[in-house]
């Protein structure tokens, strides 16, 4: 690498390869071939940077410069002006609205300042598909120093101490759970790398295994070696195409080099790795579900214990660990557990990745160290709300996490703050909300959502859920009672207390969080018939207010029932009875004149 005097790091994560990332590569490397650069200039195709919203991202290194949105078209002029003439293209840096300025490099940009990554540290920074740029930042490393250097007492001992939780929403201790897999004493053991993924908007651990494999794999010899065990499997969801492209790709490249297969770094430590695919249940990402699938049974949960790790896959002590779990292991054995602990809050150590999705000005990926304040994720790192809306809400935790409102934002990000304002941290979706949401409806979408990925296996979650869901239709319709609020609030807690496995425990939350935080909401759907966010739509009501029409006519020309009058320039009227609330004319009208 070291012959290159630059180097032009283009995102090839799933988002920006949507919007043409390739092409700009193959544009990059004709224009610095026409000009006799291509022995000067490297152009690295990396994994996200995670600031998706703004992509594709290029960065140019040793220079630090950061680029947003950029075409194919564009390959010339960066080449031109930044590469042969050393001038910015000021048009395609970030400009920070705040100040209106246009910022160079990447930590100055807000939505960066705030981060810490860790388990997304070479995502966007090397090549996914090149073993030797993850050698150059360390990789491997970690795993010659357990092997050589460690007993598996003392790698499980280092994981405990640094206080690592995983990452797929439990938040049981990782070193622990290699200790309980590792005392369970048997011929054969194995480790399971948990990439189901399978939160609706979630992509924190495909964009790991998209943009640095390495470190998953690595990381799962590492506990392979401390628990006992000589074959992994990586659980990833089929419709991750790219990431399991580079897994191959990956784990070709370790069984070359010697970090997989017959003696691992010389030694007689054995381990090898194969894929097996999820067909996109959710549930499938539940550990005993997972397992089932794995064996090629039904991907329904089993009761809990045995745990998987005292009997797992075909009944052997089994360690299931998520990925962004296992991306945490390779640093945290190198720098050492202290380094881990001055990260994060006492009992939430480190940091967490997120997708951050919603009405937020910045979409995307972003790793923050346990403990920082939710309106520091959505104001600073995520710019605020889109168009100058108000925040209402923001949602934690997957399907079944909960909502919290406004005045719960100074709450810490950890698994216990969490837990105790009645959402979780699960595996990192978080998805904000505003002023125009109607959270009777979220909680209606997503009961629906686990109405559907019920396995069915047990009756609290399989039949309570579909009655949840019903009155929730029924609120939303217009036609919900105050029984009707009793009854959800009494179920969603038997469902949490009754249900076999984490999916029901959980699937209320949404509801009886908004019921907490939003009772008015429902109070007005069921008392006043009127859904205040005017999503609901039996309860719209569309009318003029006669004050601001214009007399324009234009809602009159699109209402598909010509069910609206007056006389140009005069305020018009909606006639309630043929109105079939499509919502058209509010959308025409120019001057707000019109309310749902
Ligand atoms: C319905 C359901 C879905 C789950 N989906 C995932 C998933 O997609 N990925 C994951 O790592 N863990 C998922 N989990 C958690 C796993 O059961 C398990 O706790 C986790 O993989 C353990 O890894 P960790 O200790 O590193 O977090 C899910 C749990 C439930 C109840
Ligand atoms: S809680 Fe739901 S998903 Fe879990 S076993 Fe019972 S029916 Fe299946
Ligand atoms: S479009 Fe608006 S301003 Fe024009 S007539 Fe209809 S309500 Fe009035
Ligand atoms: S909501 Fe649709 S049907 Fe009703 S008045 Fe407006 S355009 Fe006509
Ligand atoms: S996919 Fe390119 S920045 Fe996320």
């Amino acid at each position: 690498m070291s012959k290159y005097r630059s180097h032009i790091l283009v995102c090839v994560g799933t988002g920006c390869q949507s919007q043409e990332s390739n092409d700009l590569i193959e544009q990059l490397k004709h224009e610095l071939k026409s000009r006799g650069y291509e022995e000067e200039i490297q152009v690295v195709k990396t994994g996200c940077f995670g600031f998706c919203e703004k992509g594709p991202i290029i960065k140019i290194l040793p220079e630090d410069v950061f680029y947003i949105e950029v075409k194919p078209s564009d390959a010339k002029e960066i080449v031109e002006e930044h590469i042969v003439k050393g001038r910015r293209v000021e048009r395609l840096l970030y400009e920070e609205p705040n100040i209106q300025k246009r910022l160079e490099e990447q930590h100055d940009i807000p939505f960066y300042k705030k981060q810490i990554r860790i388990a997304l540290r070479n995502c966007g920074l090397i090549n996914p598909e090149d073993i030797r740029e993850y050698i150059a930042v360390d990789g491997y490393l970690a795993l010659g120093k357990a092997l050589t250097e460690m007993k598996q007492e003392e790698v499980i001992k280092l994981v405990k101490d640094s206080g690592l939780r995983g990452r797929g929403g439990g938040g049981f201790s990782t070193g622990y759970k290699w200790e309980l897999t590792y005392n369970n004493k048997n011929d054969l053991k194995f480790i399971i790398c948990n990439a189901d993924e399978g939160d609706p908007g979630a992509f924190m651990d495909r964009s790991i295994l998209e943009g640095d494999p390495h470190s998953v794999l690595e990381a799962m010899a590492i506990g392979a070696y401390a628990i006992g065990a000589e074959k992994g499997y990586v659980y990833i969801r089929a419709e991750y195409p790219l990431a399991i492209h580079r897994l191959k790709i990956a784990i070709e490249q370790a069984r070359k080099y010697g970090f997989l297969g017959e003696g691992v770094f010389g030694t007689k430590f054995n381990f090898d790795i194969e894929l097996k695919y999820g067909a996109g249940a959710f549930v499938c990402g539940e550990e005993t579900a997972l397992l089932n699938s794995i064996e090629g049974g039904r991907g329904e949960p089993n009761a809990k214990p045995p745990f998987p790790a005292e009997s797992g896959l075909w009944n052997r002590p089994t360690c299931v660990n998520n990925v962004e779990t296992f991306a945490n292991v390779p640093p945290i054995l190198l720098n050492g557990p202290e380094w881990f602990n001055k990260i994060g809050t006492e009992k939430s150590r480190g940091t967490k990745v997120f997708a951050l999705a919603g009405k937020v000005n910045n979409v995307g990926l972003i790793e923050v160290p346990m403990g920082i304040k939710m309106r520091e994720v959505i104001f600073d790192i995520g710019g605020g709300i889109r168009d100058g809306k108000k925040f209402k809400a923001v949602q934690t935790g997957g399907p079944s996490g909960g909502c919290i409102p406004e005045e719960l934002l100074d709450t810490a990000i950890d698994f216990e703050s969490l837990k105790e304002i009645g959402s979780m941290m699960g595996s990192g979706g978080m998805i904000v909300m505003d002023e125009d949401d109607c959270m009777v409806n979220i909680a209606k979408f997503y009961l629906e959502f686990t109405e559907e990925e019920s396995c069915g296996k047990c009756t609290p979650c399989r039949i309570g859920n579909r009655r949840l869901h019903e009155i929730l239709i029924k609120i939303t319709e217009g036609k919900g009672t105050k029984e009707d609020l009793e009854d959800l609030k009494r179920l969603g807690e038997m469902i949490k207390i009754s249900s076999l496995c984490g999916l029901g425990q959980s699937s209320p939350n949404p509801v009886l969080s908004t019921l907490k935080y939003f009772y008015n909401e429902y109070e007005q759907h069921v008392f006043n018939k009127h859904c205040p966010a005017g999503v609901c739509t039996a309860l719209k009501k569309y009318e003029i207010m006669s004050d601001n029409c214009k007399g324009c006519t234009l809602c009159k020309k699109v209402c598909p029932v010509e069910c609206i009058e007056g006389n140009t320039k005069e305020a018009h009227k909606i006639d309630p009875e043929k109105c079939i609330k499509c919502g058209a004319c509010f959308e025409a009208c120019k001057f707000n004149a019109i309310a749902k």
